[in-house]
């Protein structure tokens, strides 16, 4: 059976096919995650092999559907251990899994270390800018709303956001600071023209 990243990565690509990811949380999303965390990661010094395997599984039990009612990212350290065990028996599996588990708002863990403040930071960002916005929108239709309710939703979610925790690494703050209002003005727009 093949082992490593590469091999890994083709495992996680085909099961969120086979799952029909949506656009909110889909391959693309975790190759943006993937893609932030490295840059940020170089940066910051961070260990590149826990970040590049916490991004990669970070969203591996995620479903649209469950915005308010699991935490997948607890749910995700059960699936994600399996998978480092099949792919790479040897990495630092205590590290890429306090990562994944503290990756989420809604999860209670913080994240103690620079991998994890790294991984929270680059899944934060992919919620920003005119992707994030979009991202929003798209998962709000998956819940139901019409896209005003989903414009609301993002603009409270990002304002507290940056009121709250934010980002923890200066790399991020950094990329971050255009995206925030960029984000905010697609969905203030989008309420501009509420009917
Ligand atoms: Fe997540
Ligand atoms: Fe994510």
């Amino acid at each position: 059976m093949p082992s490593g990243f590469a091999a890994a990565k083709v495992f996680v690509r085909n099961r969120f096919a086979a799952e029909h990811r949506t656009p909110p949380h889909d391959w693309a999303h975790a190759q943006r995650v993937m893609a932030w965390a490295r840059r940020i990661a170089v940066a910051e010094n961070a260990d590149d092999e826990i970040v590049r395997w916490a991004a990669l599984l970070h969203d591996i039990a995620r479903e649209s559907k469950d915005e308010f009612t699991s935490d997948h990212a607890r749910d995700g350290v059960t699936i994600a251990r399996k998978i480092l065990r099949r792919f790479a028996p040897h990495t630092n599996e205590n590290a890429i899994l306090h990562a994944i588990a503290a990756h989420s708002r809604r999860s209670n863990i913080l994240p103690e270390t620079l991998e994890a403040r790294v991984i929270w930071d680059a899944d934060k960002l992919d919620g920003l800018g005119a992707m994030g916005a979009e991202r929003y929108i798209i998962q709000g239709s998956e819940l139901g709303w019409d896209i005003y309710r989903s414009a609301r939703y993002y603009i409270k979610t990002i304002n507290n956001h940056m009121a709250g925790r934010g980002f923890y690494t200066a790399t991020a703050k950094k990329i971050a600071a255009g995206r925030v209002s960029e984000g905010l003005a697609v969905c203030k727009a989008i309420l501009r023209d509420e009917i």
